[in-house]
């Protein structure tokens, strides 16, 4: 299965609609900044790094018929569609990320005319596309390395093809190991409440022929006990400067129960994600989301009073004391973390 979550093409952004999957693989092609907008905040197209690519295209397609009398007039446009899509959502670094490179670029480009700046905008988007692919197969390889043939894995959310542009970072070094022919036995945390673990990553890994079996996010200790758990492999949507990282709701739970069973508990992400700039985990804004997301069931059946007081986080922080190590595309990262992490982004 080669699919591409998010890709230019025939002038338009084409996703995945994630929200039609698993009952229907539908692509959508948005061709204008609201509708792409929209589409990162109803999570048709989500996790971080497939954030960062749709954030660049995102900022090419609020600028590309911009008709501006110089670059002054230009760049007053460019910010305001950066900062309309730094609004859709705040928890993943790799958003911001990209919207800042997309504005470096520009900048480089101050002298150009505004055709030339347009030009260089959309190369630099189809740039962080291609380097996520990259960065994914190689956090794959370094994984790959920690994982022994016959072992069993668990993940939650979805942080595979899905997510990235086409291989994914927990989910790639499942990929990995199984082409160098490691046999392997994952189990997908549901994932409340929007269910991308249920929905999604059983679905890819289905489809690449992993084998793979879901559980309800309150079944992993149980699992655990029962001895079935080798090793959990999380990724992420904003890592520390110490550490301490942001995941899916239901991450820091896991890396608990890791700790109380002496599972070693690894979080993949690409130095995208990592954000030197937020000192430590309670520094990270965790994205709140609609009460109806918990009170109904994908927001179809009610399955709570819709009168209830709902709390609805979208994502938590795992203290960097819980992991075992970083797998990212630079390599692995031991502890200390706050020394590392900088060693490896800098180095
Ligand atoms: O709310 P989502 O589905 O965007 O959350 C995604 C995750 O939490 C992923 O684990 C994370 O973005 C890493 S994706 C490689």
């Amino acid at each position: 299965m080669n699919i591409r979550t998010i890709e230019w093409k025939n002038n338009a952004v084409r996703i995945i609609d994630q929200t039609r999957l698993p009952a229907e693989f539908v692509y959508l092609a948005i061709k204008d900044l609201k509708s792409l907008w929209l589409a990162i905040k109803k999570l048709k197209v989500r996790g971080a790094p497939a954030l960062g690519a749709a954030a660049a295209w995102g900022v090419y397609l609020g600028v590309k018929n911009i008709r501006a009398r110089n670059f002054s007039h230009f760049k007053r446009r460019l910010d305001k569609v950066i900062s309309y899509l730094s609004s859709a959502r705040p928890t993943a670094i790799n958003l911001f990320w990209a919207l800042e490179r997309m504005r470096a670029v520009a900048e480089c480009y101050s002298k150009e005319s505004i055709q030339e700046i347009k030009k260089a905008l959309f190369k630099e988007a189809q740039t962080i596309a291609e380097e996520d692919r990259a960065a994914c197969r190689r956090i794959g390889c370094f994984g790959s390395r920690l994982i022994n043939d016959g072992e069993n894995i668990l993940t939650i959310c979805n942080a595979g093809i899905l997510a990235t542009i086409d291989y994914g970072t927990a989910l790639a070094v499942i990929y990995r190991a199984k082409e160098e022919g490691k046999r392997l036995k994952v189990y997908a945390c549901e994932t409340r409440p929007l269910l991308q673990g249920a929905r999604l990553t059983t679905w890819e890994l289905k489809r690449k022929g992993i084998d793979v079996t879901l559980i309800t996010d309150g079944m992993a200790a149980a699992l655990m006990y029962a001895g079935k758990v080798d090793k959990v492999i999380v990724g992420a949507d904003r890592i520390a400067a110490n550490g301490d990282t942001a995941n899916k709701i239901g991450t820091y739970n896991l890396a608990i129960l890791s700790r109380y069973h002496k599972i070693p508990f690894y979080v993949a992400a690409p130095v995208s994600t990592f954000d030197l700039r937020i000192k430590r985990g309670k520094e990270i804004r965790i994205e709140q989301r609609p009460a109806e997301e918990v009170t109904r069931l994908f927001f179809k059946k009610p399955i709570a009073n819709g009168n209830i007081k709902v709390f609805n986080p979208a994502f938590d922080i795992t203290p960097a004391a819980l992991i075992s190590n970083f797998i990212t595309d630079r390599g692995i990262i031991n502890k200390p973390y706050s020394r590392n992490i900088l060693k490896t982004l800098r180095g």
